[in-house]
């Protein structure tokens, strides 16, 4: 038996985090780390773990993916801000509007509600809506009480919001004392037996880029408990990638704004109306999706096993792989982005396994620098086909635009060792090697470039999937560009690739 069996089980079985496939190194890495570091075998460890909660905490903390950052996802949070809020106002009777982000990691989530709510509405708005962060890892928790953030949780917030709702300190940029005082942090284990909170409390969930790490059967349970715990007309928001791979007909999957998002009971939808907030200073924000007129709402209720049913008589038939290359032409195109997650999501529900609808859909995320997502995906995606030229390169990509160079190299070498004429999987892996400094492995494999599109200039590049294809012109003129500067530099490393 695998020697880490006992510990993805015991992790699966407290809070939900499958590791199968690649992501199984993650595990093995935070395991064998601790248990070195503790002086201790993997037995000794083990058993540790299994006796004492603290431990485990600690191990699962070193395992959670914590990407997010202020406005993911925009026109959601402006679903949420513009349309729900006037709605929900009406239906509250005096008392606050309660919303929690559960998986909220290090607050970035929470906050960009609060910051939305006060820029369209003003403070006394924001008083009148309770916002609570829940996630299982503590150390994001404190993060997110202290309110401290570096720029890389700026990536998608307008520079006008960064100035006025954050101060530079010596760590980063603090979130305004009123914003941070406006959100209630605390520990939320999504796998549970009973949750933190009253049963009908929430009237909005975000529960956004947290499901994907659970199985169907962990997703389902989830989403039964947490709508125990939502209001009669409460909403349920997930990451616009993952919302119809959690269509289980617990909750109502409805569409508006081209969002998608599930709902509890249908009062809420039928209160739709011009907004009724008394609000001190309306404004939408600059730099951010503005969505429909509120009194414009016709829900569209889309299942996924409706919609397959219909098709029929609406348009031709098309098979899966029909369909996929024709999502394919969508990907040249960051425009059609939305247009073709909706279309291989609705294929990947259908078919879990298939593969390029899934790498498509992690090429996106990639392009959207949702790294962790794209990851996962991808890893998914040659989990079903491991030698896939496009799944490869991508996953090299992936690591090497988070600086991830060393894992970018290995990616990009086995995409040259799986197609060895691919001038475009030796490209890259040339690039990144000479990143690396490694001159003589970037200097060999930019002469392999070189030879092979100096024979063919229309040599194939290999690429069957993704968008990958480089003007061949260009390619062989940075890679003669690179072979002369070699020359004229002295050696810095000697190692091969
Ligand atoms: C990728 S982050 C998503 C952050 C944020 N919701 C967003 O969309 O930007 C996923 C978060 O889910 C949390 N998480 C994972 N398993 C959990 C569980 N069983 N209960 C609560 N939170 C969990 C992780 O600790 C992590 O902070």
């Amino acid at each position: 038996m695998n020697r880490f069996q006992p510990f993805k089980r015991l992790v699966e079985e407290y809070c939900g985090l499958e590791f199968n496939g690649i992501a199984e190194q993650r595990l093995h890495k935070a395991v064998s780390k601790i248990s070195a570091a503790l002086g201790l075998s993997l037995a000794e460890y083990f058993a540790k773990v299994e006796k004492n909660p603290v431990e485990l905490t600690e191990l699962v903390n070193q395992l959670t993916v914590n990407e997010t950052y202020f406005y993911r996802e925009p026109a959601q949070i402006m679903l949420f801000v513009q349309t729900f809020l006037p709605r929900l106002q009406k239906l509250v009777n005096n008392r606050p509007i309660r919303v929690l982000s559960v998986g909220c990691s290090s607050g970035e989530e929470p906050y960009s509600l609060a910051i939305a709510i006060q820029e369209t509405w003003g403070k006394a708005m924001l008083q009148q809506v309770q916002i609570d962060g829940g996630d299982l890892d503590e150390n994001v928790l404190v993060k997110a009480r202290a309110g401290i953030y570096s720029p890389f949780s700026f990536r998608a917030l307008d520079e006008g919001l960064r100035k006025k709702y954050f101060q530079a300190t010596r760590n980063g940029y603090q979130i305004n004392a009123d914003i941070r005082q406006a959100v209630q942090f605390f520990p939320f284990n999504l796998k549970a037996e009973r949750y933190p909170a009253e049963d009908n409390y929430y009237d909005v969930v975000f529960f956004r880029n947290v499901s994907i790490y659970f199985n169907l059967a962990t997703r389902k349970d989830i989403q039964h408990k947490l709508q125990k715990m939502m209001q009669p007309n409460a909403i349920l928001l997930l990451g616009s990638s993952e919302t119809l791979g959690n269509d289980f007909g617990i909750l109502e999957l409805v569409e508006e704004q081209g969002q998608y998002y599930f709902v509890q009971g249908a009062e809420l939808l039928q209160q739709a109306g011009t907004p009724q907030l008394s609000h001190d200073k309306p404004h939408v924000l600059e730099n951010t999706v503005i969505s429909a007129p509120v009194n414009v709402l016709s829900p569209a209720k889309l299942s996924v096993a409706d919609t397959a049913k219909a098709a029929p008589q609406l348009q031709p038939v098309l098979t899966h792989e029909a369909a996929v290359q024709k999502i394919k032409e969508l990907l040249h195109d960051s425009s059609q982005y939305q247009q073709a997650l909706i279309k291989l999501e609705k294929i990947i529900v259908q078919e879990p396994d298939n593969a390029p609808a899934i790498l498509m859909k992690g090429w996106i995320l990639l392009n959207q620098k949702e790294f962790s997502q794209a990851q996962k995906l991808i890893e998914q995606a040659l989990e079903f086909r491991p030698w896939c030229l496009d799944a490869l390169i991508a996953l090299g990509l992936c690591h090497k635009w988070q600086s991830e160079f060393d894992m970018a190299v290995q990616s990009f070498k086995k995409a040259c060792y799986t197609n060895p004429e691919s001038w475009l999987a030796h490209y890259h892996l040339a690039d990144t090697l000479k990143q690396l400094n490694d001159k003589v492995a970037a200097q060999q494999t930019f002469q392999t470039v070189r030879r092979i599109l100096s024979n063919n200039t229309s040599a194939h590049s290999g690429s069957e999937w993704l968008p990958l294809e480089l003007p061949v012109k260009d390619v062989l003129f940075l890679a003669e560009r690179h072979l002369l500067n070699f020359k004229k530099q002295p050696e810095h490393s000697v190692s091969g690739a």
